[in-house]
Formats: structure tokens, C-alpha cells, sequence
């Protein structure tokens, strides 16, 4: 992993403290120490993460006439994971430092003078690699027998092959068309870590992509355009952050022959991102008996191919916290996408006790509440509260004055030029909704 400057490292300790501190990611079973890298998204956070999400569906699965959406369930029969080739191959080479016994990754060890560095005591002696499965158990049922372990998913992707025949036969789609999920999955990962880049417990937004084999190569390039479109418009990060890695043969997952790594410069470091799969008929000719798909015109059956275009919803806001966070001379701002935001509006009464100011704030807050998510704040005074907005990344702040109960105008303040303007009360909707992009 190639590393980046110590300022933008200590931008991961600067991150990882806002949002603690605002109230968008908390140590998860913090009153108990916490529990091995586990995290909790708070009121803020759980709104960017939906708003990612909506974003992602509305744009992947809403707007296309060819991709469906499903939900599948989150533990599937084991049958699943041993045709899918995961109990056998979904797994990390794991070494052991021979003087601390502490366990990691092959690969996420640092080399000095072409030897491995135990990151925890400086250790340079391991034992041999081994390989360690990722899949996460449980029992169902009563009794913890062999016949009762069932496995969390470590992938969203299984329930769109294993469904496949039921959106085909519900949905009335022909080929080439996707079936989405967004959902949790987890992974016993070794080293997990960097906050919430690499957890046990974590989401995707994964589409299957079902083509004839012949067109893999031209289906590949289009999703390749598409994750970017995502990347660069809807989550606003700057195309020289992003780059791309052709997985080598030897580093590719069991299923696939052809994976894109999409990384992002992280503070702590360039890692993957999302990441692009051709993973031909694998998983269906593994799943079913016979070509689960015949044409509707032709009458041909046939195993349809897939494309894979997979992204991590919580490497998704990891990335856009830190293409946000910027620090001017006397603020700290998020310049987060307004469609990304928490809250796109705030609204202050210039001074809190008195009760005409208030009384008109409160007017203006109720009606936009229910059109926008809105803040109110009326606590300490206007420089505060926009240190405050300005933090969690709300685009505009709209103040009350003594002169709005004579002209029925309000003070916007925007959040990244801090320019302000009189805006009429009547038409404030309007016009946050025609600057919302
Ligand atoms: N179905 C294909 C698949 O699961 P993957 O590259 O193993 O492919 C897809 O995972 C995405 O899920 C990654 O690009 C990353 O964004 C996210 N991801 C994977 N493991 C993760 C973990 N331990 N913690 C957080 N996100 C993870």
C-alpha cells in the first residue's frame, strides 16, 4: 500500500474526532471497551450513509429500466456458500509474528530490506502462511451441531444468483439486465482496521449483471464509466484521487476473470475502494442444474454472464468525509455534496429570547422541515452556530432578524463562499430546491 504524507495521516485522527465528537460515527459497545473494530453510525452518520444509499439506488436502479432491486436474507443454507466455492476459497493468507504471536494478513505487513516488520513489536521472524476462511458462523436453532452451523453472508451477490430464476420469472426482464442489493455482509477479517475501512460487520451496494458471454468486454467498459459517473458526480470526489488497479491472475477472487480495484487515496494510505468483476457463469452453472435463462425471442437457452460492479457503502463515506474535510483559517468545513449532507438547511433565530424572533424562525423552520432535513439552533450566537453547520457540512444556514418581521425576508448564508443574501420567506422552498443539484 503506497503511503501518503504524514498531514493527510493525521487527517484520519482528525476525521475519526468529528465524527465522534458530532455525533456521525461512535466506537461501537463503547461502555464495554469497544468490540474488536466495531463502529456505530449516530444521527448524522446514519443519514449521509442513507443518503449515499438512496443516491446509489435511485441512480443504479430507479432510473434504468434494466436493473431490479431485491432483498434477499442476510443467513442462506450453507448450500450456498459450498456451491458458490466460499468455504473452500474465501480466504486471506494469515502469519504469525514467532515473538509477539500476534496474527496478520500476509499482505498488510510493511517490508524493510526485503524483509516482513511485526508491526506490533518490530518482530522480523513468522511462522509460514496458512490460509485463514473468512466466513463468519453461527448456529441456527437450538443446538450447536455440525448440522445446524450456517455462515453470515461475506457477500450481498449470492442472494441476486440464487434469486436469479425468481426475478426472471417475476420481472419479465430479458437479458442484458442486473439485479441490486444493498445490505450488510460480514467477514471474519484478520486485521481489521483504519477505522471503518476494513470491519467485521459492514455494507455493499453490489448489482449482478446478466450479459451473453460475447459482450463481456463492452459490458465491462460501460460499468467501468458508470462507477466513475458515481464516484465523480454523485459523491463529488476529485477524479485525481481515484485510481485504477488491474488485479494480477494470482491476486484475483476464485470467481473471477477480470477485476478492476477502483482505490481511493484514504488518509492513511492508496487502498481499494469498489471493485469491478467479470465473473463469467460461475456462480449460476454452479447454482443450477440447467441454463437458467432462455431467450424470449429465440427460444436459445443459454448460461448468461456476469458483470460485478461492487461498492462498499462504508468505504463510501470514508472516502467522501475525506474529500469533505478542509480546514480555512477559522472553521473547520465538510464541503460534502448537498445531496450528501445530514442537514441541508439551519435555521437560527438571531437571538433566542425574544419571542417575536423566535416565533418567526420557528414558522420558517416548519415548513421547511418537512420538504428538507432542517436544523434549528438557537444556542450561543450566529458565529457559533455556523462553526457549528459548517463542521457537519449543511449548505446553508438561514437567519432571522429583527428586519424579516418588516420586510418577511430572511439572511442565507451559504457554506462554502460564507457569502450572504436576503432571501423572501415565501419563496425559500423554491429556492433551496433549485440549488440542490
Ligand atoms: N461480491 C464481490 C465482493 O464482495 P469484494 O472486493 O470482496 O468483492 C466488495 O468486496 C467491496 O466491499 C469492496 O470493494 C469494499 O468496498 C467492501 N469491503 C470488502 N471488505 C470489507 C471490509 N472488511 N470492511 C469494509 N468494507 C469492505
Amino acid at each position: 500500500m503506497k503511503k501518503l504524507d504524514t498531514k493527510r495521516e493525521n487527517l484520519m485522527g482528525k476525521i475519526v474526532s468529528l465524527c465522534k465528537r458530532r455525533g456521525f460515527i461512535f466506537p461501537g459497545s463503547e461502555i464495554y471497551g469497544g468490540l474488536a473494530n466495531s463502529w456505530d453510525y449516530g444521527p448524522l452518520g446514519v443519514e449521509l450513509k442513507n443518503n449515499i444509499k438512496q443516491l446509489w439506488w435511485k441512480r443504479f436502479v430507479q432510473n434504468r429500466d434494466d436493473v431490479v432491486g431485491i432483498d434477499s436474507a442476510l443467513i442462506m443454507n450453507p448450500k450456498v456458500w459450498e456451491a458458490s466455492g466460499h468455504l473452500k476459497n474465501f480466504s486471506d493468507a494469515l502469519i504469525e509474528c514467532k515473538n509477539c504471536h500476534h496474527r496478520f494478513r500476509a499482505d498488510s505487513l510493511t517490508m524493510d530490506s526485503g524483509c516482513y516488520v511485526c508491526t506490533d513489536c518490530d518482530g522480523r521472524e513468522f511462522a509460514g502462511a496458512k490460509d485463514f476462511n473468512l466466513m463468519l458462523k453461527t448456529f441456527l436453532g437450538p443446538s450447536e451441531d455440525a448440522a445446524n452451523v450456517v455462515y453470515f453472508r461475506p457477500e450481498t451477490a449470492q442472494g441476486m444468483f440464487v434469486d436469479f430464476k425468481n426475478v426472471l420469472d417475476t420481472s419479465r426482464k430479458a437479458i442484458p439486465f442486473g439485479v441490486a442489493q444493498i445490505g450488510k455482509a460480514f467477514r471474519n477479517e484478520i486485521t481489521p482496521g483504519n477505522f471503518i475501512f476494513r470491519t467485521r460487520e459492514f455494507e455493499q451496494m453490489e448489482i449482478e449483471y446478466f450479459i451473453r458471454k460475447e459482450n463481456w468486454e463492452e459490458e465491462f467498459e460501460n460499468w467501468r464509466k458508470e462507477m466513475h459517473n458515481w464516484m465523480e458526480k454523485d459523491l463529488g470526489l476529485d477524479r485525481k484521487h481515484i485510481h485504477e488497479l488491474e488485479v494480477p491472475d494470482d491476486e484475483r477472487a476464485h470467481y473471477s476473470k477480470r477485476t478492476i480495484d477502483f482505490e481511493y487515496d484514504f488518509p492513511f494510505g492508496v487502498n481499494e475502494l469498489y471493485g469491478l468483476a467479470y465473473r463469467t457463469d460461475f456462480d449460476l452453472k454452479n447454482h443450477y442444474k440447467e441454463p437458467p435463462y432462455k431467450d424470449p425471442q429465440t427460444g436459445e437457452e443459454f448460461w448468461p454472464h456476469v458483470i460485478e460492479p461492487t461498492w462498499g457503502v462504508d468505504r463510501s463515506v470514508l472516502a467522501v468525509l475525506t474529500e469533505a474535510y478542509n480546514e480555512e483559517e477559522s472553521r473547520v468545513v465538510l464541503k460534502l455534496n448537498q445531496k450528501l449532507t445530514p442537514y441541508k438547511v439551519a435555521v437560527f433565530p438571531l437571538l433566542a429570547n425574544k419571542p417575536e424572533l423566535v416565533k418567526t424562525a420557528k414558522g420558517v423552520y416548519d415548513s421547511l422541515k418537512t420538504r428538507f432535513m432542517t436544523a434549528w439552533d438557537d444556542r450561543g450566537n450566529i458565529g457559533k452556530r455556523y462553526y457549528s453547520q459548517d463542521e457537519i457540512g449543511t449548505p446553508w444556514c438561514v437567519t432571522i432578524d429583527f428586519e424579516s418581521l418588516e420586510d418577511e425576508k430572511v439572511t442565507v448564508r451559504d457554506r462554502d463562499t460564507m457569502r450572504q443574501e436576503r432571501v423572501a420567506i415565501e419563496g425559500l422552498a423554491e429556492y433551496f430546491k433549485s440549488k440542490i443539484k
